[in-house]
């Protein structure tokens, strides 16, 4: 394990982005501003390139993303977004798995279900890895572009009020999100079902926290929701009629009417009811914009990462 948490700290992002604790605010500020350019450009800087898409769990956004920020960047994509039919299913081990990738492609973009997963295939891949989730700990390229949306929709980070609501126990965006908003300035409050909190490692001091939203709707500047992961719900929350949490820690209209008028609405997305469609119109709803600015920094990392000989 020792080796793994080597990697996590001791390799530079460049090199492979297993968490968000690689990052420092210049290294962000360089990824944001290589962002705001690749959105209005139009080169092709990886042409001739090549990544894979490893994905060991369902994905639309962030597969795609990747797919497009590559195809738009003039490089291409060996998607395997179903392990099922690779070699997965033979019993290949995960560093196999890697070292056969290697071969073919400059970067390996991968989801995996295991914690430690993009750890692993970090230290014996020879070109760089991009974790794209890892099971209930991190989710990286996430947070960075949660962290753009923040930024594009408020102006900066600093000084801001964030909301964090629903799944804090096995949302792993909220958790690398939460780690990335502490190089800032910024004011954090959780609100979950107890069963669902905020795990203990990623609180802080001043941090505020509620089962009920009505206790901080009308001092938050960013309201981020998650889903429920009934994936990665233990045995311990047994998923019956007495845990039905979905629907209780919902947004409606009457929460956005008491909620400032500039605060900023996100969601990682996929929602399963907790923000209502009819909350789509209000101009606060980021949620859309949130996935566009994803493409940008995603297009970001792959030419900070494979874009230099
Ligand atoms: C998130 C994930 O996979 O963790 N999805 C995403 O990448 N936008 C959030 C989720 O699945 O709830």
């Amino acid at each position: 394990m020792d080796s793994l948490l080597d990697v996590r700290h001791n390799i530079p992002w460049r090199q492979a982005v297993v968490s968000v604790d690689q990052f420092s605010r210049t290294d962000i500020e360089e990824i944001f501003s290589l962002a705001d350019r690749l959105a209005v450009g139009r080169t092709m800087p990886l042409t001739g390139k090549c990544i894979v898409n490893l994905f060991y769990e369902p994905s639309t956004r962030t597969s795609s993303s990747f797919y497009a920020a590559m195809t738009r960047l003039g490089g291409s994509v060996i998607p395997i977004n179903e392990v099922n039919y690779s070699s997965v299913t033979k019993g290949e081990s995960l560093e196999d798995t890697i070292r056969t990738l290697e071969c073919y492609a400059d970067a390996i973009v991968m989801r995996h279900f295991d914690d430690d997963a993009s750890e692993r295939a970090a230290a014996v891949a020879s070109i760089p890895v991009i974790n794209a989730g890892s099971g209930a700990a991190e989710h990286p390229t996430q947070a960075l572009l949660d962290l753009y949306t923040i930024q594009k929709e408020r102006g900066c980070v600093d000084g801001l009020t964030v909301t964090m609501m629903g799944d804090l126990r096995y949302g792993r965006t909220v958790h690398s999100l939460t780690k990335l908003l502490r190089l800032y300035d910024t004011t954090l409050k959780f609100v979950s079902p107890r069963e669902l909190a905020m795990p203990p490692d990623y609180l802080s001091a001043g941090d505020e926290q509620s089962n009920d939203i009505d206790d901080v709707i009308g001092n938050t500047d960013v309201l981020y929701v998650t889903r429920v992961q009934r994936e990665r719900l233990s045995k311990e929350i047994a998923i019956d009629d007495s845990f039905s949490v979905d629907f209780a820690y919902s947004v409606t209209r009457d929460h956005m009417a008491r909620a400032k008028e500039d605060m900023v609405l996100m969601h990682p997305l996929p929602r399963v009811g907790e923000i209502p469609s009819e909350l789509d119109s209000d101009p606060r709803a980021a949620y859309f914009r949130q996935m566009r600015y994803g493409l940008h920094v995603r297009m970001a990392l792959l030419v900070a990462m494979i874009g230099r000989d």
